[in-house]
């Protein structure tokens, strides 16, 4: 059994790895983000993003080992995102690792982003029970996913539009609050009033049987996107921070009432926050009120775990690897790559 993982992660912004231990024990996670280089365009330029990531790896790789004590003899294992994430960024971290595989002469493993997000929850509470409602809330993706068992998913919904994470940070551009917003509205939410406004909430009504099935579970943001930067054209002095509160309200509802709906569908025994937006306050706060509500165990990963690392890569890929065994080395970069999902 392959114990010892090296997980590299360059799918977006941050160039990361990390050494792992049976998808248990953090030996190293070292992430290097590169908000500053982004954050004068308003948002993730993949050219800026290629380049940066060519120039941190392999420093990056080296501090992850040495942090861990570990050189290539101690490594069983490397597993790299290959999808979805940004081309040029993807084939970096895909081509060092597979280096790196034949250097060491240890299999590689190819990882899905999304499944490394789920794998997340798991890296810090090992004893999670399946199954388990997962709301994968990124700058990329928002999905309901029903996690059957280890490496069995089933999409329950996703957004028909915008990620939520998308709209946090259009929003905030618009509001002139910088990037990534997520955290900026998140911050600024905390002084206004998230009853000031009442923005619409897409795709949810009071009984979850009146939409059809395949709206039930899922999300849709652009409207409400709409919204307040109409309402804020028309009302210019309206204070930002109760836009902000009520905006990320809006928000926070939709993911919150459908994840509910969500574990009193399938009678999951949990539900599990993931993705960079599951560091928002508001979001973790009603989380557990709706958990608390359902009496099901909730599970909300730490905000290093919620955005993009390499220690969940590294957890995934050692699930993965046990239960199909390594990768073959043609294994490209795949930027559409779905979550690997049972029928
Ligand atoms: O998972 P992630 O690190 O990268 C992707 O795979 O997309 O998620 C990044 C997204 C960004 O849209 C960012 O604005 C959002 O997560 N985000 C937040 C917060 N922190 C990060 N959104 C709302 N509240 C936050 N506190
Ligand atoms: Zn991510």
């Amino acid at each position: 059994m392959s114990d010892v993982i090296l997980g590299i992660e360059t799918s977006c912004d941050e160039t990361a790895a990390a050494v792992v231990e049976r998808a248990q024990v953090v030996r190293s996670s070292v992430v290097s983000s590169q908000v500053d280089r982004h954050a004068p365009f308003g948002g993730v330029v993949p050219e800026i993003a290629g380049r940066a990531h060519v120039e941190r790896l392999v420093p990056v790789v080296a501090e992850a080992l040495v942090s861990a004590g570990a050189d290539g003899d101690d490594l069983d294992a490397v597993a790299a995102t290959t999808g979805p994430g940004l081309a040029g960024s993807l084939l970096i971290g895909v081509s060092a690792a597979k280096a790196l595989s034949l250097v060491w002469d240890v299999p590689f493993v190819s990882v899905n982003h999304l499944e490394a997000h789920l794998y997340a929850s798991f890296l810090e509470e090992p004893d999670l029970e399946l199954p388990l409602v997962v709301l994968l809330v990124s700058g990329g993706h928002t999905m309901l996913i029903f996690m059957e068992d280890h490496c069995r998913y089933r999409l329950l919904g996703s957004t028909l539009d915008d990620a939520a994470g998308e709209a946090f940070d259009k929003v905030a551009r618009y509001l002139g609050l910088g990037y990534p917003g997520g955290p900026a509205i998140d911050e600024l939410a905390v002084e206004g009033d998230p009853a000031a406004f009442a923005y619409p909430r897409s795709l949810v009504q009071e009984n979850p049987a009146t939409l059809p099935d395949d709206r039930r579970f899922a999300f849709s943001f652009s409207g409400l996107k709409t919204a307040v930067v109409s309402h804020v054209r028309g009302d210019p002095e309206a204070p930002t921070a109760d836009v902000a509160a009520s905006f990320q309200e809006a928000v926070v509802d939709a993911l919150v009432t459908k994840a509910r709906w969500a574990v009193e569908a399938t009678g999951a025994k949990g539900l599990c926050l993931g993705g960079g937006v599951a560091a928002n306050s508001r979001l973790r706060e009603r989380f557990l009120d709706v958990c608390g509500d359902l009496g099901v165990r909730a599970f909300l990963p730490s905000h290093a775990m919620c955005t993009d690392n390499a220690a969940m890569v590294a957890a995934a890929g050692w699930w993965r690897l046990s239960m199909f065994g390594p990768s073959p080395l043609d294994t490209g970069a795949d930027p559409n790559q779905g979550l690997p999902l049972i029928d």
